[in-house]
């Protein structure tokens, strides 16, 4: 059996990983899903995030996929461990699905100089409280504050991200969390929309605070999954291509995905309620 490995986002935030996967492990085949229909998922119930997250697992599951990654923190927050914990044994106990939070939570420690750490996410990672909780796991003597972005992803996923308009939005939250704990010297971009805002979140933050993008520390915690787990590692295809689905318009999915990845590419669109 030779499949793809499998790549879920509820819209456009996944593809800062998958490139960053791509970049680092350019070999494999991918198959990347987004649920634009139905994005953004950040303020949506748990109940709900994990229900539109197992059915984008199945569905990937159903196309072939060994190995699926949640290049979504919300999803990871709200649906990783459930999948893992009750649905996987009893759909196939040879299925694995990763998140992104536990990569970017392990490199923690060899980032943060004062051990102050400010996490930005949405509404639903936030609440949710897995980053505190994880990074409280590893390292306990690790301060986190949080602070949820929610217009940040709606600003991505409507292309407002480098206009005059987010500047306000952007400068807000910013000013926010360095605001409740001033040791911060480290700011996670937990969410997988975020990497699109980089440059203006730059503009706002005051020397020597660290900004951490997940796409590296997610390719690299892949990388080594796989060199751990040669029964997953060769039974994937290696022929370095990726396709792209989507629940929304494959031309709007496309030419949204252009920007995101500086290059052409095509879209199918899929329904994920449909179960055949
Ligand atoms: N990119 C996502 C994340 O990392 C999802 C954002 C959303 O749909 O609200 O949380």
């Amino acid at each position: 059996m030779n499949v793809p490995i499998g790549i879920f986002d509820s819209g456009y935030g996944g593809l800062t990983i998958l490139e960053q996967i791509r970049k680092l492990s350019p070999k494999y085949d991918y198959l990347y899903l987004g649920d634009n229909a139905r994005a953004p998922y950040g303020n949506r119930s748990f109940e709900v995030v994990y229900e539109f997250t197992l059915q984008a697992v199945q569905w990937l599951f159903r196309q072939g996929c060994r190995l699926v990654i949640l290049a979504c923190n919300t999803a990871s927050a709200k649906a990783l461990r459930t999948i893992q914990q009750k649905d996987l044994p009893a759909i196939d106990s040879g299925r694995r699905v990763l998140g992104v939070i536990r990569p970017t939570v392990e490199n923690i420690n060899k980032i943060t100089g004062s051990f102050h750490v400010g996490i930005l996410g949405t509404q639903g990672t936030v609440t949710s409280h897995s980053y505190p909780l994880e990074i409280g796991k590893l390292f306990p003597a690790v301060f986190v504050e949080s602070e949820a972005c929610p217009m940040w992803v709606p600003l991505v996923e409507n292309n407002e991200h480098d206009k005059p308009g987010a500047d306000y939005f952007v400068k807000q939250h910013i000013d926010n969390i360095l605001k409740k704990d001033t040791l911060i010297d480290t700011l996670v971009l937990a969410c997988t929309h975020y990497p699109l805002l980089e440059k203006k979140i730059r503009e706002y933050l005051p020397e020597g605070i660290r900004l951490v993008s997940q796409g590296k520390l997610v390719a690299e915690s892949l990388e080594d999954y796989l060199r751990r787990h040669p029964e997953i590692e060769s039974e994937c295809s290696k022929n370095g291509t990726c396709r792209f689905y989507t629940t929304e318009s494959e031309a709007k999915f496309a030419s949204m995905a252009a920007l995101f990845l500086k290059g052409e590419i095509e879209a199918e669109r899929v329904n994920l309620e449909d179960a055949g």
